[in-house]
């Protein structure tokens, strides 16, 4: 039986799929309010709708900040988070007030990964400008020159950031015949290294030793705008830039900049800031400088594809997902963010 201690109202801040609802009643007995939409909860209604609440659980488009904890008042408790990263909470507001708060770490690292390898060969392979010029009649004879891009066999990657994200890039970059691998981080990580061979580097190190850079880093102040202008002006001019990340970990107008100017030969985006960039944005100009003149950089972007697979969406809100993160900050386990 359910003792009133479990009780709770808590504010869902966006449509989600059934099974998760049903989850968090079953295992809480919680009282549930929705924002039931695929829209973000608009700022007012944010604030109107976690008043009074002992639980909040939200998307990474949802920022938690002073303001929402203030609106909320003393009675909230947990904090879930649909989303691996948790960049989105202020952290620091939230622990004074001792907030518990639930994550989901795991649930994508497998999409992700496969996700940074498709856009990585899809990037250095050229694949959107092939099939865009097979479609506009720009292929009209095999041309030895024509299309060309980089290859991984016998490379140097560099992973920006090791975690749980970039040890699944490289386990699966690995069987391309990849040379060595460098890492770069916080702080080196020889036993999980020693499965690729990594070396930890500086991260000037990668960025000039690297034929392909994979950024899987977490967003935080440390990596904010890590990858400027010092950091592409140190690249290979050859070489291939991919950030499933997130996009303030970029300076994007460096980025540009150095995309335009030649300094690094292409870019995958799978996030940018904001998301989704404005449609006059220059870096989704470069497409078209790119067929103009072949040999200019293509910038692939994609929009925060990362964690789309059907059944992982599913998945990280069944039943025992929901018990990780919402059970993770109400009652302790692994998937809390200490
Ligand atoms: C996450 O959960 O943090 C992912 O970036 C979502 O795509």
């Amino acid at each position: 039986m359910r003792t009133a201690r479990w009780a709770m109202e808590v504010f869902v801040t966006r449509r989600i799929p059934a099974a998760g609802l049903r989850a968090l009643s079953e295992a809480g007995g919680c009282t549930v309010q929705q924002w039931d939409s695929n829209e973000p909860v608009p700022r007012a209604e944010l604030l109107a709708g976690v008043a009074g609440k002992q639980g909040l659980l939200c998307l990474l488009s949802d920022r938690i900040d002073k303001e929402v904890l203030d609106a909320a008042g003393s009675g909230l408790k947990v904090i879930s988070t649909m989303s691996v990263g948790f960049d989105h909470l202020a952290l620091h507001e939230i622990k004074k007030r001792g907030i518990r708060v639930g994550y989901t770490p795991d649930v994508l690292t497998d999409a992700t990964a496969e996700l940074s390898v498709a856009l990585l060969l899809a990037t250095c392979r050229r694949l959107p400008e092939s099939v865009e010029e097979v479609k506009n009649g720009g292929w009209t004879t095999w041309k030895p020159l024509w299309m060309c891009g980089y290859g991984l066999s016998d490379s140097i990657v560099g992973i920006l950031g090791l975690g749980r994200i970039g040890q699944a890039v490289a386990r699966r970059l690995k069987p391309f015949g990849v040379k060595k691998f460098l890492y770069a981080g916080s702080h080196p990580k020889p036993e999980i290294a020693a499965e690729f061979q990594a070396e930890f580097v500086p991260i000037t190190r990668l960025a000039e030793e690297s034929d392909f850079i994979v950024v899987t880093c977490a967003l935080t102040p440390e990596t904010q705008g890590i990858c400027n202008k010092d950091f592409f002006c140190r690249m290979k001019k050859n070489s291939v830039f991919i950030n499933t990340s997130r996009g303030a970990v970029v300076n994007q107008e460096d980025l540009y900049n150095a995309l335009v100017n030649g300094q690094i030969a292409a870019a995958g985006l799978d996030v940018t800031t904001p998301e989704p960039l404005p449609t006059d944005h220059p870096l989704l100009s470069l497409k078209n400088c790119a067929y103009r003149e072949p040999k200019c950089n293509p910038c692939l972007l994609k929009k925060g594809l990362g964690s789309t697979i059907h059944h992982r969406r599913t998945f990280s809100l069944q039943t025992s997902r929901m018990e990780g993160i919402w059970g993770s900050a109400y009652r302790g386990c692994s998937a809390f963010v200490e």
